[in-house]
């Protein structure tokens, strides 16, 4: 029998070591890789790690308190699953196994539109605390059909991803000759995908406010100019992404383009984002740095695909311990406490690769 999944993931790395040899070469490549170069994936690990702490002591951290707060709700971490189209080819179950990860360890998911079972089946499947996000694949009528189901479901916000005018070339998924089940399905709709305007925000924005409210997310800015106009419409959530360095490549580090953009939104929305965050550290340098709430998507992949619903647990359990260590060590006691002066520039020690934050792991 195996043993208990705290005596066999230690360490986060065991966990992304368990999940490659689970899973065949397809889905581990569509799970882990980027677009062309990968030079996108690279520089989020990169802007991370040219990120140093600058720690406080003798403080009283006796008790550290690791909680964050999600729209206004209380989470036992400040982090969230990142939506991962076609998870079903990840974990069995796909989404309803991720959402019962979620649920049983207490933080959100955020439910992406190309994943099974689909949103009532996901929403049945656990209590989690749950965003809806969609890639506008339609027309108005369409996306107020997903308002609606997402509403009926128990939702509580909407999330618009718009760093996909363009399908990208994922060269691991070309070169493997691995084509996803769910393509085809992906090409319908593309024009108004790639249609996508302002436009369509400030409908939103004007329908779903007030007495129907269903605050908004925009996933996919990586500029203040954007960040500005996203706050000039209104939304509720800036969320700085990249798509994990799988849309766009040569662009920059999700963790390098923070700053400025939290200066820039002033307080006037939320700001979560995403891109290669692996560790506790990680976390605690996006909050330090003014973000709300940080996304794991290849992380939750790795996690689910280790060992299911469970495997999830355990990686966000082992997350938990890093923040608090990371917390107490850098003299505070809560996310509430951190500032930008616990950060400092410095040289990344080594090269960025997607796991370089895993460097003790067996290939
Ligand atoms: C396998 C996979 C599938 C993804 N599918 C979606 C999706 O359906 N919708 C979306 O907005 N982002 C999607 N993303 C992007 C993630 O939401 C997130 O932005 C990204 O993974 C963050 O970077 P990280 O993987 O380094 O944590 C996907 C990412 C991965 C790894």
């Amino acid at each position: 029998m195996n043993a208990p999944l705290k005596e066999q993931f230690l360490t986060l790395q065991e966990i992304y070591e368990a999940a490659k040899r689970n899973l065949p070469p397809g889905p581990w490549s569509y799970l882990i890789g980027g677009a062309e170069t990968e030079t996108t994936v690279r520089r989020n690990r990169h802007a991370l790690d040219s990120i140093a702490f600058r720690p406080r002591v003798l403080r009283n951290v006796s008790r550290v308190d690791v909680s964050g707060k999600f729209l206004g709700k209380a989470t036992r971490l400040p982090v969230m699953l990142a939506p991962i189209g076609g998870l079903e080819s990840i974990v069995e179950g796909g989404a309803a196994t991720a959402a019962r990860g979620a649920a049983a360890f207490g933080v959100p998911q955020m439910l992406s539109s190309v994943c099974q079972p689909g949103l009532e089946q996901t929403a049945a499947a656990a209590d989690t605390v749950r965003v809806f996000q969609l890639y506008v694949r339609g027309d108005d009528a369409w996306v107020d059909d997903f308002v609606r189901r997402a509403k009926d479901n128990a939702f509580t916000a909407f999330c618009f991803t718009v760093d996909v005018a363009a399908y990208s070339r994922r060269e691991r998924d070309l070169l493997g000759r691995y084509v996803k089940p769910w393509r085809a399905k992906a090409t319908e709709g593309a024009d108004f995908q790639s249609g996508l305007s302002w436009d369509q925000v400030k409908r939103f924005k004007d329908k779903y406010s007030g007495k129907h409210s269903m605050p908004l997310i925009i996933k996919g800015i990586a500029t203040v100019e954007d960040a500005e106009i996203a706050v000039e419409h209104g939304v509720e959530v800036v969320y700085v992404s990249n798509h994990g360095g799988r849309q766009l490549d040569h662009g920059l580090g999700s963790a390098a383009v923070l700053p400025e953009i939290v200066a820039a939104v002033k307080g006037k929305a939320e700001v979560w984002v995403d891109g290669g965050f692996m560790r506790g550290t990680d976390v605690v340098k996006a909050i330090a740095l003014g973000a709300k709430t940080v996304g794991l998507g290849r992380l939750t992949g790795l996690a689910l695909a280790a060992a299911g619903a469970p495997g999830l647990v355990r990686a966000l359990e082992i997350l938990e311990d890093e923040v608090r260590i990371c917390l107490g060590l850098l003299g505070v006691t809560s996310f509430a406490e951190l500032t930008p002066r616990h950060l400092a520039p410095a040289p990344a020690v080594g090269d960025a690769e997607i796991f370089s934050a895993f460097p003790h792991a067996q290939e």
